[in-house]
């Protein structure tokens, strides 16, 4: 029997800017994702989250879907520009109530809601004042964390404060495929440090407001494979685990900022001097806060190939990617999740581990028979699940799964052209349709175990 603990959080996930819309409702101030979104060019299909899922206005019919998958928990995320138009100061209570409704729709349907702070909705108010790379909205978030523990956290137990802060600095701040668009490489790292701090600073608020808190953060961990055993590769692998995965997981485990990705920084120019100078006293024993689990979001690995020799100089590849690859062109590989779990678990000991977010993208759409088969995504998820479970028998205390994601969504730069959801929306009509996917995973919901048939 292939079976999970009984205990196990069973989860679908989502987040505000991606499925809300509503964009101007209740006071709601603006966002970098409104401005982003508004600016020529920078969505690939020139949408924005204007309407999105109108969530906002059908949440009880998206509650609905999960009561009717029966999930455990739903992990969504609650917007800044909502809670506090400008950014900080008087809390926009209309904005504040949506939440606690949902949270109170949520409770009713037996679903506990795992609140995430911060994915990526900054208000634009706080980005006209420099945004992360400024020390000043470090403050702002913790304050945002206050007016939101403070209202839900009787009936919100467990809270993530940062979605991906990879994401946040580098594709935001340093190649600007997000928003704000930034393309400056000295306000990346910054960036980085700030959330870290903000996340540090809010862990001890959000604990003072909530009776048994659970809080912790999500990283988006990107495991490293060389592409052969040549030094050059290994050498890839060592700096894109440095920057991508070590120089978060190091601060936040105690271990401060890695040296050797110092000193990468240095060498491609993106430092001048191993001074971090945003780094002040006594930050980096507040980023390393004891939390009480480390949330990951999983959904491909990293094939590492040099780019400091010629290829011809370079060993054979020994290790290619696996054919299948989604709609985000990401290689389907499940194995390097159980690496990914087992090595979090061993290294860096952060306790429980949530997958907060795991899935993929395929554009499958309602057939003839007005079902949406979506055969990809269902053995994705299988096999992805089967990596699960195999890290849960080498003995990795894995507490929950999420998937990514409940609905198909606004999907970043992408726009709504990548499908994400293992339930199929109709953006014209705003129709649901679960997804073959959907009944495969209300299956092993129920049965808390991998031994399940799809029903044709
Ligand atoms: C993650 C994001 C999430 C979604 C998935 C596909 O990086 O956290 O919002 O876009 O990727």
């Amino acid at each position: 029997m292939r079976q999970f603990p009984n205990d196990f959080l069973w989860g679908v996930a989502t987040s505000a800017y991606q499925i809300e819309g509503a964009t101007s409702a209740d006071g709601r101030g603006e966002s970098i994702w409104d401005r982003f979104a508004a600016t020529p060019g920078k969505i690939s299909d020139g949408s924005d989250g204007k309407v999105a899922c109108d969530h906002y206005h059908r949440w009880r019919e998206d509650v609905e879907l999960m009561r009717w998958l029966g999930v455990k928990s739903y992990r969504f995320s609650m917007a800044w520009p909502r809670v506090l138009p400008t950014g900080r100061g008087k809390v926009n209570a209309a904005g504040l109530d949506f939440y606690s409704r949902l949270v109170d729709g949520l409770l009713e349907a037996g679903i506990e809601p795992f609140v995430t702070l911060y994915h990526w909705d900054l208000p634009q108010a706080l980005q006209d004042q420099g945004g992360w790379p400024s020390r000043d909205t470090a403050s702002a978030f913790v304050e945002y964390a206050d007016a939101a523990s403070r209202k839900l956290g009787d009936r919100v137990k467990r809270w993530i404060t940062h979605n991906e802060p990879w994401c946040i600095s580098v594709l935001g701040y340093g190649n600007g495929e997000h928003a704000p668009g930034h393309k400056n490489w000295s306000e990346v790292l910054a960036t980085a440090h700030h959330l870290l701090v903000s996340h540090g600073q809010a862990v001890p608020v959000i604990r003072a407001n909530v009776k048994n808190a659970q809080v912790g953060i999500t990283l988006n961990l990107s495991p490293a494979w060389p592409a052969s055993p040549s030094a050059e590769d290994e050498e890839a692998c060592r700096r894109h685990d440095g920057s991508f995965n070590r120089w978060f997981l190091d601060p936040l485990y105690g271990r401060g900022y890695p040296k050797d990705v110092v000193e990468d920084y240095i060498q491609d120019g993106h430092l001048a001097s191993p001074t971090l100078d945003f780094v002040r006293e006594g930050d980096m024993a507040t980023i390393a806060v004891p939390t009480d689990f480390l949330g990951i979001n999983y959904y491909s690995r990293a094939i590492m190939r040099s780019d400091r020799i010629p290829e011809s100089q370079n060993a054979p590849r020994t290790v290619h990617p696996e054919p299948e690859r989604t709609d985000m062109d990401w290689e389907v590989y499940a194995p390097a999740l159980t690496r990914l779990l087992q090595h979090l678990h061993t290294h860096y000991q952060p306790g429980p581990l949530y997958i907060t977010e795991n899935g993929c993208a395929y554009a499958t759409g309602p057939g003839a028979d007005g079902k949406v088969h979506d055969d990809k995504r269902v053995a994705y998820l299988r096999s992805h699940l089967e990596a699960s479970l195999e890290a849960i028998r080498q003995g990795v205390p894995l507490a929950g799964y999420f998937a990514w994601s409940l609905l198909d969504n606004f999907e970043w730069a992408f726009g709504y052209q990548k499908r994400f959801g293992m339930v199929y929306v109709d953006y014209d009509t705003q129709r649901r349709i679960p997804k073959d996917s959907a009944h495969l995973y209300k299956a092993l919901v129920e049965k808390n175990g991998l031994d399940v048939e799809l029903a044709a």
